[in-house]
């Protein structure tokens, strides 16, 4: 499957696996990068830049296809040191980033400077058109679906993908609530360039989390989602436990501060989750599509499933609907 993304970024499949916090370690991208998908590693998952650049050259020893690092940029009271981090990603050598949370026009000429290409995630056609012209060279668009934060606007991908490809002139790689085949052919037909999933790779063999997890994704349908932070204007969609659960009831009592959730809601907790496998610890981020995935495959396994079953839907039940023959 060749498309402009494919072109563009030099990999062999129209999928990405997104940046995500505690999941977008070395094992898993190298495990995406082997497959010919396009990985990020999720650099403040690292707790300094230093490590940034020990988990690049780690990946680098589990492959030697490309893969790139994701920078998360989000409003904060004490930022990370993210000039440090980007010149961590800029001097190992990385060519590809994934930017996402804020607009990415501090950043830009530093990694254009370097020669990196800038994929932009973000969650609406108003920013993606401000990240064109910013000068990015591909942008992520995260329906309402997705795992993680889709914004405020709530439109979900079979709107917002054609109608940001009907104004974009850079690709456009369709994301949330994609989890298989299916998903990535109607996004092709939406207009988009690829797919970016997070919540189908952190389902896999070599994602770094832990087992309970993974099967707890397999068990948990559609309707397994908590949305987090609305009242804050800062939503985040996440799995539906305990802890998710409280902080809705709360949101939900009117005049909630940050102060009255920050305790359920610490990053501490949530890591937890994903390391020792207890669900209830804190929260922990996974979209729609969780109705979608029943296995645990390894990441090549998943990505060429994908692939063929994909080639399949096209040649076979869309060419039988138009009635063209293979
Ligand atoms: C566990 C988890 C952590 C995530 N953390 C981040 C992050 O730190 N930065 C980011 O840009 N996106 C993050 N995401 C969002 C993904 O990169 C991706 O946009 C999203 O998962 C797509 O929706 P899907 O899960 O329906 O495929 C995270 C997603 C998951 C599942």
């Amino acid at each position: 499957m060749r498309t402009r993304f494919t072109e563009a970024f030099g990999v062999e499949h129209p999928i990405v696996q997104g940046g995500m916090m505690w999941v977008g370690r070395a094992e898993l991208v190298a495990a995406v990068a082997n497959s010919g998908a396009l990985g990020f590693i999720t650099a403040l998952t690292q707790p300094t830049p230093e490590d940034l650049v020990k988990e690049i050259a780690r990946c680098r020893d589990l492959t030697d296809k490309p893969f790139g690092v994701n920078l998360t940029i989000l409003p904060s009271i004490t930022p990370p040191p993210y000039a440090e981090y980007r010149q961590a990603i800029v001097e190992s050598g990385i060519t590809i980033v994934e930017t996402a949370g804020s607009n990415p026009v501090d950043h830009l000429p530093h990694f254009k400077d370097a020669g990196v290409k800038v994929i932009h995630k973000c969650t609406s056609v108003r920013h993606a058109i401000k990240a064109e012209r910013t000068g990015v060279d591909a942008v992520s668009i995260d329906g309402f679906e997705c795992a993680g934060h889709p914004g405020e606007d709530d439109v979900p991908g079979l709107v917002l993908i054609p109608a940001a490809t009907a104004q974009l002139r850079i690709p456009v790689i369709a994301s949330g609530g994609i989890a298989d085949a299916r998903g990535l052919v109607a996004a092709l037909a939406l207009g988009a360039e690829g797919v970016n999933m997070g919540t189908r790779f952190m389902c896999t063999q070599e994602s770094p989390v832990a087992d309970e997890v993974k099967r707890q994704i397999v068990a948990n349908s559609e309707l397994d989602t908590k949305l987090i932070f609305r009242t804050l204007r800062n939503t985040a969609r996440v799995a539906t436990n305990a802890v998710s659960r409280e902080v809705v009831d709360i949101e939900a009592r009117g005049n909630a501060t940050f102060e009255d959730i920050r305790e359920l809601v610490a990053g501490a907790r949530g890591r937890k989750v994903f390391e020792d496998g207890d669900l209830d610890a804190g929260i922990w981020t996974a979209g729609q599509c969780q109705g979608l995935i029943d296995d645990v495959p390894t990441v090549g396994e998943m990505v060429s499933r994908m692939v063929a079953e994909a080639e399949e839907i096209i040649a076979r039940r869309l060419a039988s609907i138009t009635g063209a023959t293979r």
